[in-house]
């Protein structure tokens, strides 16, 4: 079935004729309950009657709505007209004002290593907001800019900074505790992708990565025989249980495997190709996992932080995760 395409004109206009028709209709309803035709009180101050009596007493009255009430009901539409003139609201009219909550122009851009997310003519609230704010607060991070890693690991109030900054704009991925989640590394645990020093993890942050190169062996390997036959080779690089029969047989087909994850599956931080001997995981250690790995390959995307955060608040952000696994943790 074909999706609806909700940015079409035809969908705009839809929606432009609802919003406008809806408040005309109200205006129109409006008039007609205060005009001849709705209710009415006579000379004596007696409403209409409905004709319904209940329990031979309680008569049903049609009074008028009250001026006031009415008025207000006017006083409402029109607001709803000065404010749809104003700001956003009539299909895709952006209002007069030209005001945005956030970025309403999003633009993904992917240079065949690194992906970005970045915002074109963005004058949104969320943006002046930010700009007013960095240029209050930019200060307090700029100064430790030109401090090195290995030095500001020490300095509390900088690492404090870093971890804020953490959380706010890493833990949808890594995890509040920056242990990770499947497909989303650990940074605590001291074993790095593309390498654990001060520079690497900077850059990781700043330019992003993308792993490169783990695709789709199944065909390769001779489909689904030869995959089971590489896992149980991999699995007996790190000691866990496996078919030593298979495993023989994976041997000879992890060649291919080699250039990247090393002859004895020890990775390749150049490459982002995990160390497959080891007790840690990406995308789980069991027998399914790691065959689905093999069979379908694996494209984890970090993404480019250097636009989005600007290099003061990356220098902090990396001095904490530094700080987590290689640095010494400052005295609290
Ligand atoms: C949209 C999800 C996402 C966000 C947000 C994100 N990351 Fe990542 N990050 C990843 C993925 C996925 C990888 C692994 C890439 C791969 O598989 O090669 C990664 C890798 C990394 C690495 C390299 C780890 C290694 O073992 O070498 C570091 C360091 C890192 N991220 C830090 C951060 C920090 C700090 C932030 C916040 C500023 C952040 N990430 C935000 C998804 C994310
Ligand atoms: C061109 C380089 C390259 C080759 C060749 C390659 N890999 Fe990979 N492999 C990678 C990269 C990069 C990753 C990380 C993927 C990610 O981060 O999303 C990876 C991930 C993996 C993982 C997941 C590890 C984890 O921690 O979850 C396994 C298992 C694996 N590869 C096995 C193999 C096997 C078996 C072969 C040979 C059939 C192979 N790879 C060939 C680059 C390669």
């Amino acid at each position: 079935m074909a999706a609806l395409d909700f940015t079409s004109p035809f969908w705009n206009w839809f929606i432009i004729a609802c919003t406008l028709g809806g408040i005309f209709g109200m205006f129109v309803l409006n008039i007609w309950l205060a005009g001849d035709t709705g209710a009415k009180i006579d000379e004596e101050g007696n409403a209409d009657d409905t004709g319904h009596v209940w329990d031979d007493t309680l008569k049903e009255s049609n009074n008028p709505l009250p001026g006031w009430w009415l008025n207000m009901f006017y006083i409402t539409l029109v607001f709803g007209l000065i404010y749809l003139t104003l700001y956003p609201g009539l299909g895709t009219f952006a209002g007069v004002l030209n005001w945005a909550s956030a970025c309403n122009n999003t633009v993904l851009s992917e240079d065949g290593k690194n992906v970005s997310l970045s915002c074109e003519n963005d004058n949104s609230q969320y943006r002046t907001e930010v700009d007013a704010a960095d240029t209050k607060y930019g200060p307090l991070f700029e100064q430790y800019q030109s401090k090195p890693i290995a030095e500001l690991v020490n300095n509390k109030d900088a690492v404090n900074m870093g971890e804020r900054l953490y959380l706010n704009y890493c833990t949808v991925c890594h995890g509040s505790d920056a242990r990770g989640n499947r497909g989303y590394p650990n940074l605590r645990d001291n074993d790095w992708l593309y390498g654990g020093t001060p520079e690497k993890i900077e850059e990781s942050i700043l330019k992003g990565r993308k792993a490169n190169g783990m695709m789709a062996w199944k065909d390769h390997l001779g489909g689904d025989e030869g995959v089971a036959q590489v896992a149980n080779y991999v699995l007996s690089l790190s000691g866990r249980e496996h078919d030593a029969a298979a495993a023989e047989a994976g041997k000879a087909k992890y060649a291919v495997c080699m250039a990247c994850h090393g002859m004895e599956g020890k990775g390749n931080q150049m490459l982002g190709a995990p160390n497959l001997s080891d007790d840690i995981w990406l995308y789980g250690s069991d027998m399914d996992s790691i065959q689905h790995t093999i069979a379908n390959g694996r494209a984890g995307v970090m993404p480019a932080h250097e636009n989005f955060l600007g290099e003061a608040k990356v220098h902090l952000v990396a001095t904490y995760i530094y700080s987590l696994s290689n640095g010494e943790k400052p005295a609290e």
